[in-house]
């Protein structure tokens, strides 16, 4: 007899194979998160292709885990939950087929979730439902984007990256200063020793004469990171003596300090402008709560920040914990709880898409 509050949830949209069990949208049974950062970190970033093998081998062992970690039985599961966009297609395919496959076995409904929602969504695990309407900003490795959220399945896009996402943006800036992959937790760790004012980069606020300016850029800064630590093609070592020592020769001939200047110093300019476009969203949406959401917002800095304009603007400030913020099934299950309580269930012909549709 299946207990009506409980769902299945498969996320494989990137480089984490992941399965959870969630009861009643927010009461977290298990949710069990295969890594592939190992299989990616010599290639600096995530290959598609070796993405979706690895999530074919690790899809039924992570499943099992899940399953046994939260005591949970087939029989009581009343949905399978799966990210069907947006995402890396041949990653998405692999649990899109598993959850079709579990669904018409276990004759249950199927719920497609958007990923980026459920990162919208994560503050309410194993935690109090969010209070709406919100203004939430999710920042990971494939996107940063704004959202007027009137509820957890009600999201509009108001601002959204023009070129690189905040996290890609970590990640490059990592493999330029030769620190390791993935270069979020890296520069957090490091800018924690570094002066955040030692470099002055650029903060893109695109603000147009008329435009809302919601939107993000950060391929400007990370360029502005890599001219200072590479130099400026074209241009002799000139600005040595102001940018520091090492400056301008190579991550190699940076001192410790200066890495670390450099790392506070980029990670100060991406918060900054972070936290200006949320700050002015939480205006235009007339927001009561502010949600962070994405593997960018289990950065340090950001979450301080974010918890001194909640306090300017009043507002509430809802935070994933730390093991919701990346990639995770939890969020894809506890959201489709919400999709499963309105009746919106999948057909069996689901389809997965890369790309968000509007
Ligand atoms: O949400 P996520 O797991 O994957 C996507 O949906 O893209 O986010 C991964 C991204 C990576 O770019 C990683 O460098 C970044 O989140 N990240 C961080 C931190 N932890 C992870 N960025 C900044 N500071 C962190 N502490
Ligand atoms: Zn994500």
């Amino acid at each position: 007899m299946a207990d009506a509050t409980i769902i299945l949830g498969i996320e494989t949209s990137c480089d984490e194979t992941s399965c959870a069990l969630v009861a009643e949208g927010r009461r977290v049974l298990s949710n069990v998160v295969a890594s592939q950062i190992d299989l990616h970190a010599r290639f600096g970033g995530v290959v598609p292709e070796v993405a979706s093998r690895a999530h074919i081998e690790a899809i039924n062992a992570v499943l099992d885990s899940a399953l046994k970690a939260s005591g949970v039985r087939p029989d009581q599961i009343a949905a399978v939950a799966v990210t069907n966009e947006p995402g890396l297609i041949g990653s998405l395919l692999v649990g899109l087929m598993a959850a079709k496959t579990l669904a018409w076995v276990w004759d249950v409904p199927l719920v497609g979730v958007n990923h980026v929602y459920a990162h919208a969504y994560s503050p309410a695990l194993d935690a109090e439902p969010i209070d709406y309407p919100a203004a939430a900003l999710i920042c990971s490795g494939g996107h940063t984007a704004l959202y007027r959220c009137t509820g957890p399945t009600e999201l509009e896009l108001i601002g959204t990256t023009i070129d690189d996402a905040a996290g890609e943006a970590f990640d490059k800036v990592a493999h330029i200063l030769q620190v390791g992959y993935p270069g979020g937790p890296v520069i957090d760790r490091l800018a924690t020793g570094g002066n955040p004012q030692a470099v002055a980069f650029p903060r893109s606020f695109l603000r147009g004469p008329g435009a809302p300016g919601l939107d993000f850029s950060f391929s400007g800064l990370k360029t502005a990171v890599l001219y200072h630590v590479n130099g400026t093609p074209g241009l002799k070592r000139q600005a040595r003596a102001v940018a520091g020592a090492g400056a301008g020769k190579g991550a190699a001939y940076l001192t410790k300090q200066e890495l670390a200047d450099v790392a506070a110093s980029f990670q100060a300019a991406v918060v900054d402008v972070l936290i200006s476009k949320l700050r002015r969203a939480a205006k235009v949406t007339g927001a009561r709560t502010l949600i962070l959401g994405g593997g960018v917002s289990a950065n340090s800095a950001l979450r301080q920040a974010a918890g001194e304009l909640a306090e300017k603007c009043r507002c509430t400030l809802r935070m994933p914990q730390l093991c919701y913020c990346v990639d995770n099934a939890a969020q894809t299950a506890g959201l489709a709880w919400h999709y499963l309580r309105s009746g919106r269930t999948a057909d069996l012909d689901l389809e997965a898409f890369a790309t968000v549709r509007r």
